[in-house]
């Protein structure tokens, strides 16, 4: 009776229990797929009701969580998921041309897609809020269709200059773009790279937008709002960047920083891995390219590199790679399609972490204090990279350059040397000395809108500001002119004088 008591007691003060949310995820990549999936079981596990609209199969099974699977296999299949893929590695401006079109073309496809019609059948009251992926804009307008619900908005690509700008965070001027290889402490050449980078992907934004609003409007009515204006109504934007396992940033008080919120304690092994893990005399190397970059996309000569690598340590070896079936493969590498990655490298014999260094991957192997060995491929792995080895927390390769005898020494060098083991360790407590996980975060923030609806107060002002006020590009033009109408005024009245007293002097002179 008392609990019960208690329960309605909570659900009262809280006055959000059992919320139905709308979550759309709509950028059709796996591991932004795995970080929303942390969120939706930390919101599940607090009794809400989650319908998430998105490409991806759902992991989580519940009563409370329905998919709405958008189909993509028309526009992305295999062929030109890897072309894409490879496109990427690109110069920064044509990625950022490559990954707009891209955005364009999926917003069409989405927006003609019958799974689409079915969510907006739905009648208009259904939800109470929008948890909305901010790195593509095209369904932000479900807000209005669902009755002018609240957004809140994620970031699993942690500070993105292209939300930045639109939330407010404008330390990017002088913080380092994540497909730089820099640290956040650049010499002048490059802070000035970086400042070029960062007009690049606003000048592309700005360039595409026009598109984008008008593929919008062709779907949601000729009124729909820009997506500019959407972006200004998000109230909070989640992102997946943390002080402790990023390079640590001023962030506004409108972003709520969880990154990490997928690394988490472990859950049981499955009883064959935890033999090997547990068994293993020397240690484990965990290997996985996370869910783009597997090497079945690459040469059998790359492949073979890694083989020979492999087969001069000691350690077993643990590969994901889903490509086909390999021949000639030593005896301690152990090769699977898939493996639990968080729980793994929270068993105590792993040793390394062969990553594309991937934000998930990172972070996972920071909660965990797993060393890790780097194999960037391009954008915020590259930076991810650079933030590993700045740290002492790893190594990184060129993979473009790799061969096996550089592999092998790199992996050789991080088990031989325990500072990065110790480095580790220290910033995983670090990391976890904290009042609350990043998940309880994340599901406490979406809960604080649900319970304000208006949250745009907590933004600063320098959000809405346009660049020039901004950067105060106006007031650095007034000082300057005022100063040089001041100097220009006292110089005058000086020669004025000067004048006068050689005129002056000058009479002095006749008149003798
Ligand atoms: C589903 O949500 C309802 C309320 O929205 C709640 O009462 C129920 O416990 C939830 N079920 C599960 C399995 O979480
Ligand atoms: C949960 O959301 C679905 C829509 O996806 C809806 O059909 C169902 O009635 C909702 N459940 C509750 C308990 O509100
Ligand atoms: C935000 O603050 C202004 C005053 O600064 C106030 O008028 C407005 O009602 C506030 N809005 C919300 C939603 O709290």
């Amino acid at each position: 009776m008392l609990n019960l008591l208690l329960v309605l007691c909570a659900t009262v003060l809280n006055g959000v229990f059992g919320a139905n949310i709308l979550f759309a995820t709509v950028l059709p990549s796996p591991s932004h797929h795995i970080w929303h999936e942390a969120i939706v079981e930390g919101l599940l596990k607090n009794g809400h009701n989650i319908t998430l609209i998105g490409h991806e199969k759902p992991v989580i099974k519940s009563t409370n969580y329905t998919v709405l699977q958008l189909e993509i296999e028309d526009l992305l299949n295999d062929e030109a998921k890897a072309e894409f893929i490879s496109s990427l590695q690109q110069p920064f401006l044509s990625v950022q041309f490559e990954m707009w079109e891209f955005t364009v073309e999926l917003a069409k496809h989405d927006l003609d897609s019958p799974i689409l019609t079915r969510l907006m059948e739905y009648p208009t009251d259904s939800f109470d809020i929008l948890i909305y992926d901010m790195v593509v804009p095209h369904l932000l307008p479900l807000s209005d269709h669902f009755g002018m619900i609240p957004i809140v908005g994620t970031s699993p690509y942690g500070s993105n200059p292209m939300l930045a700008e639109s939330f407010g965070h404008h330390f990017y001027t002088y913080f380092p773009n994540s497909a730089l290889p820099y640290a956040d402490d650049m010499s002048f050449l490059q802070r000035v790279e970086n400042y070029m980078y960062y007009i690049i992907t606003l000048g592309v934004k700005c360039y595409y937008s026009k598109t984008m609003n008008e593929v919008i409007q062709e779907k949601f009515g000729k009124d729909t709002s820009s997506i500019a204006s959407y972006e200004n109504r998000v109230g909070l934007l989640l992102s997946n960047y943390d002080p402790i396992l990023d390079f640590p940033e001023p962030v506004p008080p409108q972003i709520i920083p969880v990154g990490g919120v997928n690394a988490r304690p472990a859950k049981k092994l499955p009883q064959d891995i935890k033999e090997i893990l547990d068994n293993s005399k020397d240690g484990v190397i965990f290997f996985s390219l996370g869910t783009n970059m597997d090497l079945s996309f690459w040469s059998m000569d790359t492949i073979k590199t890694f083989l020979t690598a492999f087969s001069k340590l000691k350690q077993t070896i643990l590969w994901k790679y889903i490509g086909d079936d390999l021949i000639g493969v030593p005896k301690n590498i152990i090769i699977r399609k898939w493996y639990p990655q968080n729980d793994i490298l929270a068993h105590k014999n792993v040793k390394i972490f062969i990553t594309h260094n991937g934000a998930l991957s990172t972070h996972e192997a920071m909660y965990h204090g797993v060393p890790t060995v780097g194999i960037p491929f391009f954008m915020d792995q590259i930076n991810n990279a650079k933030k590993m080895e700045t740290k002492g927390l790893g190594r990184s390769v060129d993979f473009h350059t790799l061969t096996a005898e550089i592999l092998y020494k790199t992996i050789d060098e991080v088990l031989q040397n325990p500072m990065y083991k110790q480095n580790m360790k220290r910033l995983s407590r670090q990391f976890r000395d904290r009042p609350e996980t990043a998940l309880e975060r994340a599901v406490f923030w979406i809960e604080y809108a649900l319970r304000h609806k208006d949250v745009s107060n907590l933004s600063t002002k320098g959000r809405y500001m346009s660049v020039y006020q901004r950067e105060n590009l106006d007031v650095l033009v007034f000082l300057g002119l005022s100063m040089f109408i001041v100097i220009y005024v006292l110089f005058s009245i000086s020669t004025w004088f000067a004048d006068k007293a050689i005129f002056r002097r000058d009479k002095k002179v006749k008149q003798h």
